[in-house]
Parts: structure tokens; sequence; C-alpha cells
């Protein structure tokens, strides 16, 4: 009886989503600085612009991670030495950027996203499970509505495990055509769909009103890419949902986009819609919600409410009842200017929290510009004043509208660790300005040269200068040795195909790329249905930076924030990461863009790598910020910690993959213990 009664309550400790919290405490504030490296597991994987996003899982001492190749790797969580890996891929060369942030588990069954299939592994063999879908895989792209064939997706982060259900959601094209983020239960013994969400609303459901009436048909994203959060005892899964595509011009969707941008709160077993909160109404900003929502309690007039709490790219969190959707802080709602992009319609409202405060800045004025060096001031200066900058909301425009804190956070998809004990919320986040400018498309007559052609579809991420955004959004300028005819024909990650082009269309770009050719083609007729002739454009992801590539702001650029969730204030907030280079100037303590959340721990600790340039691993103190102990990874730690203990040992370990920010890439874990 008594060993039955553990087994049933250990798969069911196993199901629940992976907590940022960890109850060991060998390691404390007074023995953290003793720290040593325990192991380091290189996988030989990296490659130019690679990175590792993953959080382990451990079970029974075995540390299950992916590489830079999405390999996964089963390590002794004791010596890290290999136990088994299996290729998702089957041998074939990866050469562009993979993403996957790890694992559900289920019945002794492992898995995860590679691309737009969902594996499922054996754990112990690491061997494909026959039963699951078609031979162990599941893919994504069928089911949707729409011909699975031109459907451009990826799982890039796990979902979550309810009673035999995997609830999960993916990343699509943030440009049309892109796919519709229907969320999404498959049995977890077979495979079998066993319900959707429509996220664009079918004709009949709610919210349908909320676009064009056809939308449904050939509009896409309101996807969920960073991860969701189950209340099992409830029954209840809460969805993040990311921007409508196209992100940053809506003329073809007027409407509030429902349920983009939005926490649904959805009965796991069935998959109704039972609350749901909208952040951000027809969003052209690229806000995301960037991260998975995390279950908190919070203490109010003696009442504990179990609550959920979403941190947003824009720097707020929102705390909301976990069972009527209701907000435990007060909001307001906030007026806002129209844009002046011909036919797009913005929602003259929109909805901020007044309390937590936001943790980070959030309008940029010329009193925040940089100060590093007085060139790099008045340079800032000179090309601040040309834009646009004003509260959260402000436009897209022509002369660039400052969407501060930027397109990456705030928050980002590290997650943020959440501690039962106290309340705290530790959060980092970015501090960084971006530049947001609409470009009018060319004038879509039928002949059309290679290079128009390139401005029209491409240069909206990869730049006119066909320099791109790397490592997000990689360069054009040295294509050898790449496919790229059969990338623009069908896509990859967050680009669209353009097979729509024609074959003289990508047969032109792929020779504009290759030798410059500026070939005048025929395009073949424009679709009906896509609404891919957009009438703007942007000129790209365009960080604000000086003309030595550091922030155009004052620092910090990044922060780390520990919230109580019951009082809505923060303990302690400080910068976070260092430029090694600026710091051997003197020039310390500007916080850096991260990526990568932390975990704390009842031994009094937060464990955190995540800073893209100083490739640090820290130790602080949970309840003041101290910094306790930190030390140097092989590459950038851009990924969460997972605490665990073997044999009456505690570890921690992480991801060294580096990449971020143009950050050399690395292909490693490491894990540290007490000697
Ligand atoms: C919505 C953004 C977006 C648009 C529009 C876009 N791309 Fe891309 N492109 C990407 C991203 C992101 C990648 C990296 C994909 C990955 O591997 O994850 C990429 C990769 C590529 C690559 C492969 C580069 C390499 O080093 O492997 C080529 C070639 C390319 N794009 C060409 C084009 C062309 C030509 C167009 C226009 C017809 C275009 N792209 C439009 C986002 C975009």
């Amino acid at each position: 009886m008594r060993t039955a009664f553990l087994l049933i309550a250990f798969a069911a400790l196993a199901a629940a989503q992976p907590e940022l919290y960890s109850p060991l405490k060998q390691i404390t504030s007074s023995n953290a600085s003793r720290l040593t490296k325990a192991w380091q597991f290189d996988s030989g994987d990296e490659f130019k612009g690679s990175e590792i996003q993953c959080r382990p899982l451990v079970i029974d001492g075995v540390l299950y991670a992916t590489t830079p190749k999405l390999r996964v790797v089963a390590l002794d969580g004791a010596s890290g030495k290999q136990l088994w890996s299996f290729d998702p891929f089957f041998g074939k060369p990866v050469t562009s950027k993979q993403r996957s942030r790890g694992f559900m588990h289920w019945n002794g069954r492992l898995y995860f996203g590679a691309g737009h299939q969902l594996f499922a592994i054996d754990r112990k063999t690491g061997q494909l499970v026959t039963e699951f879908g078609d031979n162990g895989r599941v893919d994504l792209r069928q089911g949707l509505g729409r011909d699975p064939e031109t459907q451009r997706l990826q799982m890039t982060s796990p979902g979550v495990v309810y009673n035999d259900l995997l609830i999960v959601g993916f990343l699509t094209s943030e440009g049309l055509p892109s796919s519709p983020g229907d969320i999404r239960a498959f049995d977890a013994r077979t495979g079998k769909l066993r319900w959707s969400f429509h996220t664009i609303p079918h004709p009949g459901e709610p919210g349908h009103d909320t676009w064009p009436a056809d939308g449904w048909k050939t509009l896409g994203g309101a996807n969920s890419w960073p991860g969701m959060a189950v209340d099992q005892k409830r029954g209840l899964v809460f969805v993040p949902t990311g921007s409508a595509a196209f992100d940053f011009y809506g003329g073809n969707r007027p409407g509030d986009n429902l349920y983009a941008n939005s926490l649904i709160a959805l009965n796991a077993a069935t998959g109704k819609h039972v609350w749901h909160f909208q952040f951000v109404k027809h969003d052209v900003w690229d806000r995301d919600l960037p991260t998975a929502p995390v279950l908190v309690s919070v203490k109010r007039n003696g009442r504990t409410i179990d609550a959920v709490a979403q941190c947003t790219k824009s720097g707020h969190v929102f705390v909301f009842n976990r069972e009527t959707g209701e907000s435990l802080f007060p909001l307001e709602t906030v007026k806002t200017p129209p844009s002046p992009a011909d036919g797009e319609q913005l929602s003259p409202t929109q909805t901020l929290p007044l309390q937590p405060a936001p943790f980070a800045r959030q309008q940029l004025t010329e009193e925040m510009l940089t100060r590093r060096t007085p060139e790099a001031h008045a340079d800032a200066l000179k090309r601040f004043r040309t834009y646009r900058s004003g509260p959260q909301f402000t436009p897209p425009s022509f002369e660039g509208t400052v969407i501060f804190p930027g397109f990456d956070g705030g928050a980002e998809w590290g997650g943020q660790a959440y501690d039962p004990e106290t309340g705290m919320l530790y959060i980092n986040s970015n501090e960084m300005a971006w530049i947001l400018r609409l470009v009018p498309q060319g004038d879509g007559t039928r002949k059309s040269t290679a290079a128009q052609l390139y401005s029209r579809h491409c240069s909206s991420c990869h730049r006119e200068d066909r320099k791109g955004t790397p490592p997000e959004f990689p360069a054009l300028l040295n294509l050898e040795g790449k496919n790229v005819e059969e990338v623009i024909r069908k896509g990859a990650g967050r680009m669209p195909g353009f097979a729509f082009l024609g074959d003289a269309g990508v047969k032109a770009l792929t020779g504009f790329l290759r030798t410059g050719d500026n070939k005048e083609i025929e395009l073949p007729a424009p679709r009906q249905s896509a609404s891919v002739q957009l009438k703007y454009r942007t000129d790209g992801y365009n960080k604000f930076l000086d003309a030595d590539g550091y922030p155009a702001i004052a620092p910090p650029w990044g922060t780390l924030n520990a919230l109580n969730v019951n009082t809505g204030q923060y303990a302690w907030q400080i910068p976070f990461g260092e430029f090694p280079d600026l710091a051997a100037k003197g020039m310390r303590n500007t916080g850096t863009e991260n990526y990568g959340g932390g975990v704390v721990t009842a031994g009094g600790l937060l464990f955190i790598g995540a800073t893209n340039h100083d490739r640090k691993f820290h130790v602080f103190d949970k309840s003041t910020g101290k910094l306790l102990w930190e030390t140097t990874l092989p590459a950038g730690g851009n990924a969460t910690p997972v605490v665990y203990e073997v044999k009456g040992k505690q570890y921690v370990a992480i991801a060294a993959g580096g990449g971020k920010s143009g950050a050399p890439s690395g292909g490693s874990y490491v894990a540290f213990a007490l000697p």
C-alpha cells in the first residue's frame, strides 16, 4: 500500500511543470563561496550562431539535455558521463539555429520538440517510443486546417503534462504567411489529437468578431511559444500567446485580435475557455507574452489566494486569481494615440497595472541617453531627436518609434523563479531600446527586379544592407555552402516560405544573394487569399546602439529584480551583467542583455547564468541580492539551470551555449557542487 501510494505521488510530481524552486539546502549562503566544478560535458555540437536554450530535466540522478544540434543526451548527474544520445534529425546536417527549451515527462517517456515534430523517447534507452504518433513522433503541421506542407512552425518550449495529455503550442512565422496558433492536447500514449483551442476563433466561437470574418482561414500567429503553467489540482492550464502576424502592421486584421497577446485559462481536460486577459489589443509592437506564467499564492487580509503571475516584454507583472481571472492589483486604462499608417486602426485604449511598479524603465528621454563618451552621447542625441519616443503603445512610425524596453523584453523566455516560502518572484530583465520604423512597400507592379523583391519581402528581417541582426536574423552576405533556394522556397524558423514568388522569383533572389545579379522577372499572378502584400514593412529589428556597438542609452542595460507578490513591492533590484571590455576600463555594473532564468532554493540562494557578454554563472543571496559566488562558463549560460541531488549531494547544472548578441557559441553543460 505504502509503495503504491509513493509511486502515485511521485508520478504526479514528475508530471508537474518543472518548478524554478528547489527544496534543497546543502548549498547555502555560508558555503556557496566554496562551490567548484563537479563536471563538464562537451557535446562538440556547437557551430557559428548556435545556442543552447535547454533547461535540463533530472530524474533519478540522470540529467537529460539537448545540444546545439538538438541531440538529446542522457548524462550521469554525478559524473557528467554520457549514457546515451538521440538525434532527432537522424544524421542530417544541422546548419541553422535550433531551439528546444526542455522536456515533458510522463510514464518513463521524454517528450520534446525538434523543428515541427514532437518526439517521444524512452528515458532509459533513448529509443523512439513507436506506439506514439508516427513511429515516435507527431508532425505538428498536421491538423491546423491548412495545407500541412506549407506550415512553418517549431515547438521551441515544452508544454505541460496534465493526466495523460501533452498540452503544447509552437513558434511560427512573424510575417505572413504564418500558421494559426492553435493550442493542442495530444494523447501522451498514442500521440492522437485530443483537443484544439483556436486562438484565432472560427465562425461561431467567441472572439471571432475581433478579426475579419475570413481571417481564421488565412491569418496566423497568436501562438504560444514560451511554455505554459498547469494547476494540477484545479485542472486549469494557463497559456500565454503572442502577436498576430504580421507583427508590425495590422491593416489587414482590424479588431482586437483575440486571443493574441493574451493569457488564456483553459480547462486542461477539454480545452474549453475558462477566462482570458488580453494584454495588448491589436498588437503592432511585437509584444508577445515572452515567458511562461508562474503559479503563485498571494496573502491578502489573512487569506491566501492562489494566483498566476504573468511578466511581459514591457516590464510589467500582472497577477490574476487563478479561478476567476480577476487582477489582484489595480489596473488602469490608458488612452493611446492613432497610427500614422494607412488603414491601421489601433485600439484607442490599452490596459496597464498600477502596481507592482514596472521592473524596467518605460519611456526613453534625452536625459537617459548614453554618457559613455561625449562622442557617443552626441551621436545618440542626434539620432534620438529624429525618432518618435513616448509612453508604451506609441504607434510604429515612418521616422522610427523607440520601443523601450525592446522587442526582447523586459522579461524573456528563461522564466521567473518563485519562492513559495517567501512569496518572492525573481525576474531578470533586458533594458534595451529598439527602433521600429515602418516603410511603405513597393508599388506591387507585375514586373520586378531581384533587388526590389529583396527590399519588399526580405529587408524587414535581413535589413536593406543584408547584414541582418545576427544571430536571430542572419546576415545574407556570405551564403557559400547554404541551400539558399530551398530556404527561400520553404522558409526556416521564424522566416516564412516564399514559394508564392514562383520559380522565377525564388531563382532571381537566389542569384541576387549569391552574385548580386539584379535580374528583372515577371511575377506570378497575385494570390487570392493571403494578405502577404501588406502596405507596409519595417526596416529590420534594430537595437538603438552607439557607434561602438554599446547600447545608446544610459545603464542599466539589464537587471535582476526580487518582487514580493504579496505586497507588490521590490525587495531588491540590481544591475545584472557586464561587458568585460567596459568593466576592464572601469565601467562596471552596467547590466547587459540576458536570456535564461534562475532557480531559487530553500538553502537561501538564487542560481542564475543568463548574462550574454561576461559568460558568468552567479549565485546570489536570495533575500538581499548580494553576489556570493560567480564563475566564468565556457560560453554564455543563456538557459535556466537545474538544481538536483544525487546520492545525498546537491548539484546545479547549466547549459553554456552562448551565441546571443553575437557572443561566441558553445556546446557544453557544466555542473557545480561543494567539494
Ligand atoms: C519574418 C522575418 C524574415 C523574413 C521576411 C525573411 N527572412 Fe530569411 N531568415 C529569417 C530567419 C529568422 C532566418 C534564420 C532561420 C533559422 O534557421 O532559424 C532566416 C534565414 C535565411 C537564410 C539562411 C541563412 C543562413 O545563413 O543559413 C536565407 C538564405 C534567407 N533567410 C533568405 C531570405 C530571403 C531571400 C528573404 C525574402 C524573400 C527572407 N529571407 C525573408 C527571417 C526572415
